[in-house]
């Protein structure tokens, strides 16, 4: 028979495969289970959530490229205003309350359901077909885009914007009585800048050309982040023929082939160019070349007599914002400037796509920021790791 070592030996090596067997069933168990509560994490709130949106219609979420259940979250409120509410915010357009004025009508700063926000007043007026838009403009969510909260159609076209707080580019750079960005800064709102267009150029649906893309169009917030202002306007009608702009997109900042009616995204990477021209020099996209003669120049040409100039070098050096001083690293000056160029291209085909511009920055970026240690925040060392 057998030895009762060997009963006892089995004995052993059947606890221990039972032990075993048991463990990882547990752990397996344990797994599953903490997976479940992480998925459902989602859906869940988005449920609890849902209670609140009951205005909300599934079949109001096609076409707008946002996951249903996230979507649910965010719009959480009526986006349509009432006149009155609009008029008793702005203590009945006030003129204290406008903050700027520009081809399309008035802005005025106010707030509203405890929101700050910035409301245009349309000079245009709203096709059928544009009041349908308004609805998907108000769903398209990226952090380098002003947000559209909302709008009402009474009387005039109101467009209720996110208010952000810290002026326009042009400001930062031709106006006085602000501090003269650093270069590092100028870099980020470049970023900044094409990833708004390149997300309402290749992720929304529909896809969106911007066509008034310019530095009066960047709004810089708080921390010095860039969004992207008044994307999907174009699609208005123009009310009587006074404006000299608009519709069209803005003189010094427009591609050649608009004269020809070609309106395609690469209107935007032409327009995007003369941005990264105005970061390098500080300069309108319209030069005043003299004083005397009143001769005006695209601030294009100017920077393409200095590619034509033997050194490219000391041309750029001449032209670079004065109020930089000394405190630039050359190289990542000289790069942009490049950038800027291939973008002002005149053949559109041949000018690069945004996403192409935000991989070219963001490599920018990262060598700018090992020379700039000085400006280099840890806020920076975090968007770079994380692709922000
Ligand atoms: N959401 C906003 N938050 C804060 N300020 C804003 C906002 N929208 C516009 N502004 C300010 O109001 C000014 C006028 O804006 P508006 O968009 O009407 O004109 P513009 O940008 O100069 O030209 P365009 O009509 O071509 O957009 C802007 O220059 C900006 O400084
Ligand atoms: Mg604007």
């Amino acid at each position: 028979g057998l030895g009762a070592g060997v009963i006892a030996g089995i004995c052993i090596g059947v606890l221990v495969a039972l032990l075993l067997i048991s463990f990882v069933i547990y752990y397996a168990y344990r797994k599953n289970k903490k997976q479940d509560s992480h998925s459902s994490s989602i859906p869940l709130s988005a449920k609890v959530d849902q209670g609140k949106f009951s205005s909300l219609q599934s079949g109001d979420l096609v076409g707008t490229g946002v996951a249903p259940g996230l979507a649910a979250i965010s719009v959480d409120k009526s986006v349509e205003f009432t006149l009155e509410e609009l008029a008793k915010a702005t203590d009945n357009f006030n003129l204290s309350f406008k903050i700027g004025q520009g081809g399309f009508g008035a802005v005025y700063y106010a707030e509203l359901r405890g929101e700050k926000a910035a409301i245009k007043k349309m000079d245009m007026e709203a096709s059928k077909q544009f009041l349908a838009e308004l609805k998907v403009l108000t769903r398209v969510h990226h952090v380098n885009l002003v947000r559209l909260i909302g709008y009402c159609v009474e009387g005039s076209l109101f467009l209720i914007y996110e208010y952000v707080e810290n002026g326009n580019l042009g400001q930062h750079l031709h106006g006085s009585g602000r501090e003269p960005l650093p270069w590092i800064k100028r870099v980020h709102i470049a970023l900044d800048s094409a990833r708004g267009l390149e997300y309402i150029h290749e992720h929304t649906v529909p896809v969106y050309v911007h066509r008034d893309i310019k530095s009066a169009n960047i709004l810089i917030d708080q921390s010095f982040r860039a969004k992207v202002a008044d994307f999907g306007l174009t699609k208005l009608t123009e009310v009587g023929s006074s404006a000299t702009r608009g519709a069209m997109g803005t003189f010094g900042y427009m591609a050649p082939e608009i004269v020809y009616g070609e309106v395609s995204a690469k209107v935007d990477v032409y327009a995007f160019g003369v941005v990264l021209y105005e970061l390098i020099s500080a300069k309108a996209a319209v030069v005043k070349m003299n004083q005397a003669s009143g001769e005006f120049r695209g601030l294009v040409g100017v920077f393409e007599e200095v590619f034509k100039e033997a050194d490219k070098e000391e041309a750029l050096r001449k032209i670079i914002d004065p109020r930089l001083g000394d405190n630039y690293p050359f190289d990542s000056v000289y790069k942009m400037a490049e950038l800027g160029k291939a973008c002002t291209q005149e053949n559109a085909q041949l000018r690069p796509s945004m996403r192409y511009i935000v991989v070219a920055l963001s490599t920018l970026i990262s060598s700018t920021g090992n020379w700039d240690v000085g400006n280099f925040q840890n806020d920076d060392i975090v968007s770079l790791m994380s692709g922000r």
